[in-house]
């Protein structure tokens, strides 16, 4: 059956685990007995990216499969080609696509018109490659993932919060998300990654207040507080965020062998100062390499399930 990663609770939690198991396999010997030789997978950028944009076209290089990495704004599709009939066209051409852009609805749109997987690389609402490469990276320190808690602290609304909450409960974490009021999750996301919780045991709350979310907390995640297309939204993206920053005094409320997260870039200054993210519990360097290890054993993952 084909399937497509556009957000993380499509895939179920034993479905999660078969990836993070590949994925550490992946790591430990990178050209591994998978493949995606005789594949040319696209990768298409609405938006920036350093991290998504390398980790993508290395990974899919040392699988041998053929890499086509392209500025979507420079696309027909900037100008007036719709989403699907660049889908259909694109499904001719290439064996997967990994698409960075702005509403779900549009990766939706790519999806439902599309006869190969798609992978959604950020949209304004997710990001889950990005926290399916935090669940490994918590996963390597922590040697497990159900019963952790994990922290988010930040714009609850944003592609991170909502990510990691569904990915976490699926694992079987207790995600907090900490945010300024007005800034909450989206309510069905909630309610998704609740109903996802009955199932696996983890649980999703929002917070106010960081320093009751972090007292305990296993991992601390921070992210921008204003994430790209935002930039001119009208809304105080500093002022209400100034109590969330993850420092060296917030750091000390957590559990003592807590660790933490950035996907960056980072502000630093910011949502995180320079002695946390250069410090002994900032597992960010790893959490960045490990992008091109989740995203090369999600991509074989994609295809092995689409062909049955
Ligand atoms: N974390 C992340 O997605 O980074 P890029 O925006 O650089 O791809
Ligand atoms: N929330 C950030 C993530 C960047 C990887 C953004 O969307 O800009």
């Amino acid at each position: 059956m084909l399937r497509h990663f556009l957000r993380d609770d499509d895939v179920s939690p034993a479905e999660q685990k078969a990836i993070l198991d590949l994925a550490d396999a992946l790591k430990a010997d990178p050209l591994g007995n998978k493949t995606l030789a005789g594949k040319s997978i696209t990768a298409i950028f609405e938006k920036n990216s350093t991290r998504t944009r390398f980790s993508f076209e290395v990974g899919i290089s040392q699988l041998g499969g053929h890499p086509v990495i392209v500025d979507g704004r420079s696309m027909q599709l900037g100008r007036e080609e719709t989403i699907e009939d660049t889908s259909r066209v694109l499904s001719r051409y290439v064996d997967g696509i990994v698409w960075r852009t702005f509403a779900q609805k549009r990766i939706e749109a790519m999806a439902t018109a599309a006869s190969i997987p798609v992978v959604n690389a950020l949209t304004d609402e997710f990001h889950p490659c990005q926290a399916l490469t935090d669940l490994m990276t918590i996963r390597e320190r922590k040697g497990k993932l159900e019963g952790l808690t994990l922290v988010y602290l930040g714009d609850g609304a944003n592609n991170m919060a909502h990510s990691l909450l569904l990915a976490g409960v699926t694992a079987g974490m207790h995600v907090r998300v900490v945010s300024p009021l007005g800034f909450q999750p989206d309510q069905q996301v909630m309610l998704d990654a609740k109903q996802r919780g009955e199932e696996t045991g983890g649980t999703a709350t929002v917070f106010t207040d960081p320093y009751a979310a972090v007292a305990g907390a296993d991992v601390l995640v921070t992210d921008t507080w204003t994430s790209m297309g935002q930039e001119n939204d009208g809304l105080d993206r500093v002022g209400p965020f100034r109590a969330l920053q993850v420092n060296t005094e917030l750091l000390k409320k957590a559990a003592d062998d807590a660790i933490v997260l950035h996907c960056l870039p980072a502000h630093r200054g910011w949502e995180i100062t320079d002695e946390v993210i250069d410090g002994p519990a900032s597992a960010v360097w790893d959490e960045a390499e490990n992008r091109l290890h989740a995203q090369k054993a999600l991509l074989v993952w994609l295809f092995e399930e689409s062909r049955r």
